[in-house]
């Protein structure tokens, strides 16, 4: 396909609008493996994945594939997926448990740290043949925050608390009712894809204006239920589906969220407790849990807060207790990985509560996520219009407000959406950020586990 313009970054991405050669174009998507995904910072895994010596899973950073591995000191390595002799994957399960990676061509073998332990027929080689030389290659810089493992394929630029910035205080609430090892991800994952390019799924994460309309018959439902219950808080008209308020914010990076906090309850005198507690037993467990570890003002301020809707750039999705990862693969093709989250200290039941809820709404067969999948996929198509070739993100643009650093909106303004792209294009016209010099030694695996 021959590319439709001579990648003017600056012309493409205006602050109202962006041409829709962006989501279609293999030359964009091609340069934006390379100065995004293959430089910058890029969320991998959670720890909670590999929780015992030998578990691995295998991901990738932008279009390289890699491995997450606990290996047997329990260090989480990040090791590349390419065998030093002639080039084939040495791992292709998508996670389990091993002591060592074997090459199915020659069979040369692989520590779970990534050194090369076996080679048939070694006495074939010189003396000048090292195998200590010949270790799996190892992502250069790795750095784990709250328990969540980033990447970055370039050995030098800026630091991941640097990349983080604001957002990690939206890491620190999606662990913040545990501690972040207490956090499992053990539970499956939800895994599908759609013929769509990979920022058309981001954007959407943080579009607070699309669900009344795309989620319509969800919306219903849970209105249907709310109306029969026979609870009068779960009755309140303030909980309509439609009148879910909120804000957008821009924090900067490309790090954006919808943020819901006293969206609930902020009618209910800033105290939930009593709503969750008449739900179900189950909440009533849940809150008398929380209760119990922390106080009953912080758990009242945990329930009000109501974890987390953030949009960590360029991958990573954080709602409710889901993390959610984007997998571009061609300008036209996508895969998502949803992975939801157990705490391990709580009641089991109440750990089930949390992956139904997950489940109504997420994953391939749920009520949200493949409204959403076929949505990407009318864009796409859409974009295969050439007259009047923009999208447009005006949204909220005359009333948006700044405050400390950060750009505000309403909850179904475009200000997400353009806080991706303003990063986007900083990123596509000038790198990932002020390079720091300080080489950092290759090859740090992170995240040793406790005890
Ligand atoms: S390519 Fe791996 S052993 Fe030869
Ligand atoms: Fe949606």
């Amino acid at each position: 396909m021959k590319p439709q313009h001579d990648l003017d970054y600056e012309a493409l991405v205006k602050e109202d609008r962006v041409h829709i050669s962006l989501y279609t174009d293999p030359t964009v998507f091609s340069d934006e493996m390379d100065k995004i995904f293959h430089r910058g910072w890029v969320y991998v895994g959670h720890q909670g994945e590999v929780p015992q010596p030998g578990d691995f899973r295998l991901k990738r950073i932008g279009l390289q594939p890699v491995i997450m591995v606990r290996d047997q000191a329990g260090t989480v390595q990040l090791l590349l997926n390419r065998c030093r002799h002639r080039g084939a994957t040495v791992c292709q399960e998508k996670q389990g448990n091993t002591r060592s990676f074997r090459c199915m061509y020659h069979g040369w073998t692989y520590q779970t740290d990534g050194a090369l332990s076996g080679v048939p027929g070694m006495d074939a080689y010189g003396d000048e043949f090292q195998r200590e030389d010949l270790s799996l290659a190892k992502v250069p810089r790795v750095a784990s925050y709250r328990g969540f493992i980033f990447g970055s394929l370039s050995p030098a630029g800026i630091t991941l608390e640097e990349h983080l910035g604001r957002a990690a205080a939206e890491l620190d609430l999606f662990v913040g009712l545990s501690e972040a090892e207490d956090v499992e991800v053990v539970s499956g994952t939800h895994q599908y894809s759609y013929q769509a390019n990979w920022k058309l799924a981001a954007e959407n994460s943080m579009d607070g204006y699309h669900p009344m309309i795309t989620h319509a018959s969800f919306g219903q439902a849970l209105m249907d239920k709310i109306q029969n219950s026979p609870s009068p808080e779960q009755r309140r008209e303030d909980r309509d589906f439609a009148s879910f308020r909120g804000a957008t914010i821009d924090m900067g990076n490309g790090h954006v969220m919808l943020d819901y906090k006293m969206r609930i309850y902020d009618s209910l005198n800033g105290d939930p407790t009593p709503a969750v507690r008449a739900m179900t037993p189950e909440g009533q467990a849940h809150l008398e849990e929380l209760t119990r570890r922390f106080g009953h003002q912080r758990a009242a301020n945990m329930l009000r807060e109501g974890g987390t809707h953030t949009f960590i750039f360029p991958n990573l999705i954080l709602i409710g207790i889901q993390m959610r990862v984007l997998q571009p693969l061609r300008a036209d093709y996508t895969e998502v990985c949803l992975y939801p989250t157990l705490l391990k200290w709580l009641a089991p039941e109440v750990n089930t509560i949390r992956l139904r809820s997950h489940e109504a709404f997420f994953g391939s067969a749920s009520f949200g996520g493949p409204d959403d999948s076929e949505i990407f996929e009318r864009i796409q198509d859409g974009c295969a219009v050439q007259l009047e070739p923009w999208q447009l993100l005006s949204r909220g643009l005359h009333r948006q407000r700044h405050e400390n650093g950060m750009i505000l909106g309403e909850m179904a303004d475009e200000v997400t959406q353009r806080g991706i792209w303003r990063q986007w294009k900083k990123v596509m016209t000038q790198g990932t950020g002020v390079a720091r010099t300080t080489r950092q030694r290759t090859g740090n695996g992170v995240a040793r586990k406790r005890g």
